[in-house]
């Protein structure tokens, strides 16, 4: 037994800031249709997506050490700017905070959000595209949240989503992760989640 998607609403709005906790709501409601939409449970997506931030401020110089000594493989983009680690650290502790045992695939959803990773699962895929296309996000706009919702497949919408970063990225002059493109490669070449 675990706690229910209330309670656990409830303490997540203590543990971040009420910005994020606007956002969290935002990804839970994009991932309950999306869950609906591709046939999966849209309670469990939401109970994925309303926690996936909750160590959205924890992470410290010490965190990928941390996460390593928990069995996490940690990326070398993640061992460079630890914050990145969050969702490792909220699969870590989802157990703990949900007074209770969660499926695999929970953890690994919560795990994978930010860089995306091949193994992230279906509740990934949804957790990936709801962090990015929730209402509250003002880095798109509705025409491209339509156009990334079009997509006849959760794998297309992420590597939308994964050419339009790779953009900014480049305008920005940054690198994509590698496990990001690992990923983005994988859909491309026929790759399931
Ligand atoms: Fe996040
Ligand atoms: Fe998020």
């Amino acid at each position: 037994m675990r706690i229910s998607y209330t309670e656990l609403e409830n303490k997540v709005r203590s543990m971040i800031k009420e910005k994020r906790f606007q956002h969290s709501l935002g990804v839970v409601s994009v991932s309950r249709m999306l869950a609906e939409r591709f046939g999966l449970s849209p309670d469990d997506a939401a109970y994925i997506g309303i926690y996936h931030d909750a160590y959205r401020y924890s992470c410290t110089e010490e965190t990928p050490s941390y996460c390593i000594s928990h069995g996490i493989e940690v990326f070398p983009e993640e061992e460079k700017e630890p914050m990145l680690l969050h969702g490792a650290l909220a699969a870590i502790h989802f157990p703990d905070d949900a007074e209770g045992d969660v499926p695999d695939y929970f953890q690994t959803a919560v795990r994978h959000h930010t860089l995306g990773h091949r193994e992230m699962g279906r509740y990934g895929a949804i957790l990936y595209i709801a962090d990015y296309i929730e209402p509250g996000r003002k880095h798109l706009d509705d025409e491209e949240r339509k156009n990334i919702l079009s997509k006849p497949r959760l794998e297309d919408m992420i590597t939308t989503i994964m050419d339009m970063q790779n953009e900014y990225f480049k305008r920005e002059g940054m690198k994509n992760a590698a496990v990001s493109t690992e990923l983005y490669d994988y859909i491309k070449s026929g790759g399931e989640l």
